[in-house]
């Protein structure tokens, strides 16, 4: 069974409607196909798929597993997998009610884990939502190619990269174990963040090989196998597509790693009435720019089938895994330290930079006319309990 885990650091992006739709075109393609909702918390997979608001999802499963329920979960679990109007396409919903991905415990997440392995089906497609906690690295990491879908802007590439970034420095704590000179060195590395943050890959993987060669040669040949797939939606114009060739470079240069470009989706407006409609935009307009983008992103999967895929944390998660947590990573440090490195490469434009800070002053506006409105809503619902 192939795995293929989408993610991005930032929401909003399109994953989910990549998700969908490449899902029913591998269908389409005959192939046995799962699609399951990950974005626990903020699932909406069913809206864009147009199937009936289910009743049950991981969610369901999630509040029986990891309560010693061994026999039950499995039931649980095959009950909220159900077929759609796609031949070959079965779908598991997630869960509005249930809190995300980053909240459920390590014995929630093994069972899970479990159960989506054992499914019958070629392909096993994961929508996980947004951000960099821990399970969310650890589901993306279930497969050496993983998807992260991000947009042509500035603050979308960042959190592309951010999260690359993580999963890296996951897939490294994986490969050093516990109680190794290695893992000893990426945690005193970590403790003193500010060194972390300027600590390239490649010069961590050098100084490991001098402090302990047999780690190094595991983490060597994981990296060598990780080479995630980049899809860059949202597109509006050709030039853009070069965005994707930065985000490639910092990560060649500053991670160690070869992500590969698996192509652009261009914004379509059609894609909100389709949404709107309840329909996927590949069937509601089969011919139209996205949905051929997205068939070309499907066919550059399907001739990627015979290459070997290895599952990278797998034997980690069975084995429980301590878990560093890296979701500091992502703070406002890194983000700092990766603008440097993108403006000492010449990456980066101070045009890209103008564009960056009008749109997040836009964002703070935004928030500081919400938070005036909610305010005034408070002292009014104040002012009526006192006098009622
Ligand atoms: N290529 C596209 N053209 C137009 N709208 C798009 C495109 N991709 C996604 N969208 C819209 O952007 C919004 C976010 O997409 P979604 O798939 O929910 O993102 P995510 O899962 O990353 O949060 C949705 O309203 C979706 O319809
Ligand atoms: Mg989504």
């Amino acid at each position: 069974m192939h795995i293929v885990p989408i993610a991005s650091g930032k929401g909003g992006v399109g994953k989910s409607m990549a998700a969908a739709n490449l899902s029913i075109a591998l269908a389409q393609a005959g192939r046995r196909v799962v699609l399951a909702d990950l974005d626990l918390g903020a699932s909406n997979l069913h809206l864009i798929l147009g199937v009936p608001s289910p009743r049950s999802g991981i969610g369901t499963f999630l509040t029986g597993a990891g309560q010693g329920g061994g026999q039950a979960s499995l039931g649980a679990f095959e009950s909220v997998v159900m077929e759609t109007d796609y031949p070959g396409l079965r779908f598991i919903p997630g869960d509005a009610e249930v809190p995300g991905l980053a909240n459920i415990r390590a014995a929630q997440k093994n069972q899970l884990v479990k159960r989506l392995l054992s499914l019958d089906a070629d392909y096993l497609v994961l929508d996980l939502g947004a951000g960099t906690g821990s399970n969310i690295l650890d589901f993306f990491l279930m497969s050496a190619r993983g998807i992260v879908v991000t947009a042509p802007t500035l603050t979308a590439t960042l959190n592309a990269y951010l999260f690359l970034k993580n999963a890296v420095f996951r897939l490294l704590y994986g490969a050093f174990g516990t109680r190794s000179r290695a893992f000893e060195y990426l945690e005193t590395l970590r403790k003193d963040g500010a060194s972390l943050q300027k600590a390239y890959v490649p010069a961590i993987l050098d100084a490991v090989k001098e402090l302990d060669p047999e780690r190094w040669q595991i983490a060597t040949s994981r990296m060598a196998s990780f080479r995630p797939r980049l899809l860059m939606n949202l597109l509006e114009d050709p030039k853009d597509a070069d965005k994707a060739l930065k985000i490639r470079r910092s990560c060649k240069d500053y991670l160690n790693i070869d992500i590969e470009h698996l192509g652009v989706l261009y914004r379509d407006e059609l894609q909100d009435i389709a949404l709107g409609s309840r329909i996927p935009i590949i069937r509601y307009k089969p011919q139209g720019i996205l949905s051929q983008g997205i068939y070309r992103t499907a066919d550059k999967l399907l001739q990627s089938e015979d290459e070997e895929d290895v599952s990278l944390s797998l034997a980690e998660l069975e084995g429980g895994f301590r878990t560093a947590e890296l979701e500091a990573e992502a703070d406002f440090g890194a983000k700092m330290a990766y603008v440097e490195e993108l403006l000492s490469s010449g990456a980066l434009t101070t045009g890209d930079l103008v564009e960056t800070v009008r749109s997040q002053q836009f964002e703070i506006d935004k928030i500081r006319r919400e938070n005036q409105f909610l305010k005034h809503k408070l002292s009014k619902a104040i002012g009526q309990g006192f006098s009622g």
